[in-house]
């Protein structure tokens, strides 16, 4: 293991307003790694995401392979090696599929021009529907498909750091699946390391290495993915309280875990999520 991360965050804050939504953040994505951002809805991981591709502004410290990221623009951010899938996808409807993808070319550093042909050829075997409709306006495809589009366009950038936010939601699960099993697949073969968030607790925990959870704003639970393939283990971290033991659960008699309003889910449902 290398000892610096490729990105650090380190005592982040960030508020919207007069409201603050983080509140001192650390977390590591290490080269070759993807991290699990998981957590409730409100949680703050969009937030983070655009904190660290400079979409929102924050106190504290954020670095890329030792780099401050803190005086850099949203493009500057982008050119350092930052990729961003944001929430709702972001592709350009009005473009054809070919022209969303040839614009993620674009912000790929001038070293890698020349392979930029053949990263599009891969992006079209990753995601064969892209070529088929690579004529077809962007908007005119589905939502998985345009998905699938936005994670192309970042990957033929050729980020350092991917960012993607949600590419789960609103999707049927067999989409979902599809997409889960090509980011699976792109560490490897883009050497790029991924920082997902995911209210899909589950499907996430099965690609990711390491997991952080965010609750309230601030880090809940830092560990190794397997860690919380327990489900009493990511309940627990959810709710930010030790695992309530299975033997006292049946019984009935437990103690129900404490609703704490800091750190705790809005709702039951979400931590039905965590469980999914
Ligand atoms: N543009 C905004 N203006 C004001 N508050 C916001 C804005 N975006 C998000 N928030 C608030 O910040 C908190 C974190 O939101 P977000 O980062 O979107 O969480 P998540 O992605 O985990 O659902 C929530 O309380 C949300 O209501
Ligand atoms: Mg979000």
């Amino acid at each position: 293991m290398t000892s610096e991360p490729l990105l650090r965050v380190d005592g982040l804050t960030a508020r919207y307003g007069s409201v603050q939504v983080l509140h001192d953040v650390s977390l590591d994505v290490r080269e070759g790694e993807m991290v699990a951002l998981l957590g409730a809805n409100g949680a703050g991981k969009t937030t983070l995401l655009r904190a660290v591709s400079r979409v929102v502004s924050t106190g504290g410290t954020l670095t890329l392979d030792g780099a401050d990221l803190t005086r850099l623009d949203t493009i500057g951010a982008a050119r350092a090696g930052i990729g961003h899938v944001p929430q709702g996808r972001g592709t350009f409807g009005e473009l054809t599929v070919e022209e969303n993808l040839r614009l993620g070319s674009m912000g790929r550093p001038g070293s890698l021009r020349g392979e930029a042909e053949s990263d599009l050829e891969r992006v079209h075997e990753m995601f064969p529907v892209l070529k088929e409709m690579r004529r077809r306006p962007a908007g005119a495809l589905s939502g998985g498909q345009q998905q699938m589009l936005a994670l192309g366009r970042a990957l033929l950038a050729r980020p350092r750091v991917l960012l993607v936010d949600e590419p789960s939601l609103g999707l049927a699960p067999r989409t979902t699946a599809e997409l889960f099993e090509a980011l699976a697949g792109i560490r490897a073969s883009w050497s790029t390391a991924v920082l997902l968030a995911e209210q899909n607790a589950r499907l996430s925990l099965r690609v990711a290495d390491r997991a952080v959870v965010l609750a309230r704003g601030g880090v809940a639970r830092s560990c190794a993915a397997s860690e919380l393939s327990d489900e009493a283990e990511l309940r627990a971290a959810y709710l930010g309280t030790t695992p309530v033991r299975t033997t006292a659960a049946k019984r009935g008699s437990a103690e129900p875990a404490p609703r704490d309003p800091g750190t705790a889910p809005r709702t039951d449902t979400d931590a039905e999520e965590a469980s999914r």
